[in-house]
């Protein structure tokens, strides 16, 4: 099947802060799809011509790949805005109580499926997403996904120092992430990531077998939280003194490689970000989560010094918004904060093409480059009154600035898998 789709169009495939000529904008344009993959792409005036016997439909919005979110956890879901805490107690008065109820597994489908859902209207498209320890959530939302045809990473998450309810073994960690590494390996757009919960959760032994793991299975990543909030970093430097910092914890266990993924990283000396750079793994920045525990701002210009590889997550729960284009303008704010600045363009590429790559899946989504999937959305400038006053006259850069720290799932007036429409928000 071939469909045409004219709009403004606007993709950023390479961090735009190092290569200016990243950022490729159509302003009238022209999007072809074949079967659910970009066939073509260019000014509309250059390429309607070429698809003249294919009808075209126009699009009210400015069109951008799908937001890829590099780091949400489904199961919290239902604990976001809970009130009072930073990290570890948080995650001990509200977080682990929920996700005990994971168990059972109508529980995880209701919850999957609200999940993605939103994820939708909020114009994500792909995500690499905590589950909880127990096999089932994993197979809930995978499930789920399957069925939307959405571009998913997720993985049993490892956690054998766990409370009651919430713990597994070294050997049944092992053994449930390899059978479902079997069952759900290539099928669908789904992938798998081995998930140990953080350092402090899991034995040294399970540490040390998810690396084996990972070793195991060249095509699965590694999910981790890395040095996030200062308690908790004291406390694994005191369980782990002969190690140099967090991330060498994770170094001694085989944990550290370019398919290892990082939420948040917060507090990196710079041996470890040295040690990250040189690896290629990578760190998913949350600046909701970050801001909303008080567990302080990612600083964006050491990252830089050390070239690291870079994406974008909500953290829902901790996490206060489903929408990673909000997000992109907290990071904004965060980077205030530390008093460096971020360029829209690279918020938005931090967003698509960084999350995207990150996740090791920038060859198929995060660009709308011909041979990639048609995953995308509609941007609505006009969401708002504010959003349209702002925007009124206001260039490309301005327009996806205001987009960013004003816009919310308000902003996204359609999002699209595949080239099918997965989400119109005037036809609710
Ligand atoms: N560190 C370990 N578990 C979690 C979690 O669920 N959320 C966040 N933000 N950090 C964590
Ligand atoms: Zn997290």
């Amino acid at each position: 099947m071939i469909q045409a789709f004219r709009a403004e169009i606007l993709s950023i495939s390479r961090d735009p802060g190092t290569d200016p000529e990243a950022v490729r904008h159509e302003p009238d344009g022209l999007l072809v799809i074949e079967d659910g993959v970009v066939a073509a792409r260019g000014p509309y005036a250059e390429l309607s011509g070429r698809y003249a016997q294919v009808p075209v439909e126009t699009l009210p919005g400015l069109v951008v790949p799908g937001f890829v979110d590099a780091h949400v956890h489904y199961p919290q879901t239902d604990r976001i805005a809970a009130h009072g805490e930073q990290l570890l107690d948080w995650l001990e008065r509200h977080i682990f109580p929920a996700e005990k109820a994971f168990v059972d597994k109508a529980h995880a489908d209701a919850v999957a499926t609200f999940f993605l859902d939103e994820l939708l209207r909020n114009g994500t498209t792909s995500a690499l997403v905590y589950p909880t320890v127990h096999a089932q959530s994993v197979d809930a939302l995978f499930e789920a996904a399957l069925h939307r045809d959405m571009r998913l990473i997720s993985g049993k998450v490892l956690m054998d120092l766990g409370p009651d309810g919430l713990k597994d073994t070294v050997a049944s960690g092992r053994e449930q992430s390899e059978a479902l590494i079997r069952r759900w390996r290539s099928v669908g757009r789904l992938g798998y990531a081995i998930t140990p919960r953080f350092a402090l959760a899991s034995s040294d032994a399970q540490l040390a077998d998810a690396g084996v793991l990972l070793a195991e299975h060249p095509d699965v990543l590694m999910h981790t939280h890395l040095a996030e909030n200062l308690r908790e970093c004291g406390e694994v430097a005191a369980r782990f003194p002969e190690a140099a910092d967090y991330l060498d914890v994770y170094d001694r266990f085989g944990l550290v490689t370019n398919r290892s993924i990082f939420a948040h990283g917060i507090h990196l000396p710079d041996r470890a970000c040295g040690r990250l750079g040189q690896s290629g793994a990578g760190i998913a920045v949350c600046p909701s989560s970050n801001l909303f525990l008080g567990s302080g701002c990612f600083d964006f210009a050491q990252a830089e010094r050390h070239g690291l590889r870079l994406g974008l997550g909500t953290d829902i729960g901790a996490g206060t918004t489903f929408s990673l284009l909000h997000t992109q303008g907290l990071a904004y704010q965060a980077a205030q904060a530390k008093g460096t600045t971020l360029d829209p363009f690279r918020a938005l590429w931090l967003a698509t093409a960084g999350s995207a790559d990150l996740l090791h899946i920038g060859d198929r989504v995060g660009s709308l480059e011909p041979g990639q999937e048609a995953d995308f959305l509609v941007l609505d400038p006009q969401a708002t009154p504010l959003l349209a006053r702002r925007t009124r006259h206001a260039d490309l850069a301005e327009r996806l600035f205001a987009l960013q720290v004003l816009g919310d799932d308000r902003a996204v007036a359609r999002t699209y898998l595949l080239g099918r429409c997965a989400w119109n928000r005037d036809m609710k």
